[in-house]
């Protein structure tokens, strides 16, 4: 449970009308970006603070935790993508209200620091699910043509697609096989509802074993939380079809690595593409050569509209908390 801050507000009467002002005025707030958002984003951005009345400051590109630690000193506020906001973080911000994390897994913020301290989490959920949803569809299509090398590959046309966790990006995936003529099925422990399936024409398989059972092409949207971690190897690799490829644009905790070198030891046609490199990449990319791809850098949401969407809704959850109250993108409740 997260104390929420109210708003103070003050009341001032004019012509017999009442008005209430935020009281939370001369707020900070730092965008703190390792990778930078592109820069309309920013613009955007800083269009958006300014424009309620507050200051922005920029920290991009930071090589070193000190940096951060010293910029989160006098903050109010503070967006962030995948930068990690450690109790150290939050324990060198001490005026640090609200952490909107500008895109959809919050695994890189210590809820339980924010939340001891009363600071509101947020995400932006869906404003960069497309970007993601793109890049998903493409590595398909890459580890499908032999990553654009020279001879013979295969059409996804046809093929089975599933889709581990029908969310936001899951279900653009999921929408975007259909049109390229995949058959999709989805699994998503959390949706009991079989009519948000069957609005898109994807078929709900009732356990994660019968999904990877199906799956020609396995396209993960699980978030990184205590019960998926390493939950993605050996058997649920094993089980998949002849010359399966897993794609995964969420989370390199959720596989467990040695799991996954395994299957790949054991089976020569699965592949493995990944935008998010495991930490033994040097050693698959040795062993397995082109069926294992990494992108050099997490680039799923790297798109200039990803940027603008998540960027800009992040500057508006945190004005919009200031001056209202909103929590409605709260992930610390
Ligand atoms: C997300 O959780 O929104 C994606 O993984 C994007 O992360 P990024 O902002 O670090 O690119």
């Amino acid at each position: 449970m997260c104390p929420t801050i109210v708003p103070l507000m003050r009341e001032t009467k004019k012509e017999n009308v009442v008005y209430f002002t935020s009281l939370l005025e001369n707020m900070k707030i730092l965008v703190a970006t390792e990778k930078p958002f592109a820069r309309k984003a920013v613009e955007g951005i800083r269009g958006i603070v300014e424009g309620a009345g507050y200051e922005l400051a920029l920290l991009e590109k930071y090589t070193d935790k000190a940096q951060l630690l010293e910029a989160v000193a006098d903050v109010d506020a503070l967006i962030v993508r995948s930068d990690k906001v450690t109790r150290e973080v939050i324990d060198a911000a001490k005026n640090l209200k609200i952490v909107v994390r500008a895109g959809a897994g919050y695994d890189n913020v210590d809820l339980a620091a924010a939340t001891e301290r009363g600071i509101v989490v947020m995400n932006t959920p869906g404003q960069n699910s497309n970007a993601v949803a793109e890049l998903a569809v493409a590595m398909m299509i890459f580890m499908a043509r032999n990553r654009f090398t020279p001879g013979t590959g295969t059409e996804i046309q046809g093929k089975t697609l599933g889709i581990h966790a029908y969310g936001n990006v899951g279900r653009l995936v999921g929408r975007k096989g259909k049109a390229l003529g995949m058959e999709v099925v989805a699994y998503d422990p959390f949706i009991t509802d079989p009519a948000v399936f069957e609005a898109d024409g994807v078929r709900q398989v009732a356990s994660v074993e019968e999904l990877y059972r199906a799956s020609d092409y396995l396209s993960l949207h699980i978030p990184a939380t205590e019960q998926t971690r390493g939950s993605i190897g050996y058997d649920l690799m094993m089980s998949m079809p002849a010359g399966a490829t897993l794609v995964n644009t969420a989370r390199k905790e959720v596989i467990d690595e040695e799991g996954l070198r395994r299957a790949l030891t054991e089976r020569a046609d699965l592949k493995y593409a990944t935008d998010i490199a495991a930490g033994i990449q040097p050693e698959l990319d040795e062993q397995f050569g082109k069926r294992v791809f990494a992108t050099a850098k997490k680039m799923g949401a790297e798109t200039a509209e990803a940027n603008i969407n998540a960027g800009l809704a992040a500057a508006s959850q945190i004005v919009d908390f200031f001056k209202t109250g909103n929590t409605r993108f709260q992930v610390n409740k």
